[in-house]
């Protein structure tokens, strides 16, 4: 195996590998930061660093994504572990957390308390973004599968919240009458047959993470009926949808008597989330 410096992977790095992502991987396997980089260009890799550095750029030329290739994606104001086995957060999301949090802060300032629920946490970075912020509230995370609640551990771990709480559930089917005062949750969304997903997205994001029947709206419809018993009276629904979902959610609610519905906007101007209110008929 070949060694090189810093300045001979800068200047071989080839076209099939962004320049930015390579200079991702260097600061992983070195363990220092962009400006090590620019100022140390003769530093030569140990046998150590190169092995790793190469096996990166490997699967970067497999289109891997690079939140994969070094299992940690940052978000909100955090880094959160990644495998596999979930999405990788992505940014609009956070209009989630701020959204949850300015509500929170506005409806239940009188409360010691609030009690989030996360459905369908993934890697847990709505939640455990929201528990590290309000350290006074208390936030469930839900998943389906334990390979996906040991990454949200592991975010616990490393995020150092005790204000949460983590499960391995099928939606809501096994929390109790009013228990939340607020849900939130980024289900999956996605039409099955729509074309308009990304190469890697489709190669490396868990499916069970993105696509759901019914042109994608089968969870939300099932969340929105079964929310209903899981929230408190006057408790909040977040939901974070697809382009074109908005119309359709907001006509499901009104049927299943939701109230104070809003649709609200990304960071590209697209209808991108719902929220909305359950008050006892
Ligand atoms: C779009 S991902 C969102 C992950 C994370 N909340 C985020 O925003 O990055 C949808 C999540 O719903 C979960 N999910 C799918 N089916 C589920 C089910 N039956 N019960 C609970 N969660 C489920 C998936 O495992 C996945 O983590």
């Amino acid at each position: 195996m070949e060694r090189l410096t810093i300045q001979q992977i800068l200047d071989n790095s080839s076209s099939d590998v962004k320049k930015n992502d390579i200079e991702y991987c260097l600061m992983d396997c070195l363990g220092k930061d962009r400006v090590f980089l620019h100022t140390h260009k003769k530093y030569l890799l140990t046998f150590e660093e190169q092995y790793k550095f190469n096996k990166y750029i490997d699967k970067l030329k497999e289109s891997m994504p690079l939140a994969y290739v070094l299992g940690s994606q940052p978000f909100y104001k955090h880094h959160f572990i990644v495998s596999p086995h979930v999405l990788i957060p992505r940014s609009e999301t956070e209009i989630l957390v701020e959204q949850v949090i300015k509500t929170g802060e506005r409806v239940y300032a009188e409360k010691q308390s609030v009690k989030i629920l996360d459905l369908g946490a993934g890697s847990g970075c709505i939640g455990l973004s929201i528990a590290v912020d309000k350290p006074e509230w208390f936030v469930c995370l839900s998943d389906f599968k334990k390979e996906i609640t040991n990454v949200i551990y592991k975010n616990k771990i490393k995020l150092n919240v005790n204000n949460c709480v983590i499960t391995v559930v099928d939606w809501l089917t096994a929390f109790s009458q009013d228990s939340f005062d607020i849900i939130v949750t980024n289900p999956p969304y996605i039409d099955k047959s729509s074309c308009k997903i990304e190469e890697a997205v489709k190669k490396f994001e868990p499916s069970h993470a993105l696509y759901a029947d019914e042109y994608g709206l089968s969870y939300i419809k099932e969340i929105i009926i079964s929310s209903k018993k899981s929230l408190k009276n006057n408790g909040y629904l977040f939901i974070e949808n697809g382009y074109d979902q908005s119309k359709e959610i907001e006509d499901f609610l009104v049927k299943n008597d939701f109230k104070d519905i809003e649709v609200l906007l990304d960071y590209n101007n697209i209808s991108r989330f719902t929220k909305c209110r359950h008050i006892d008929g």
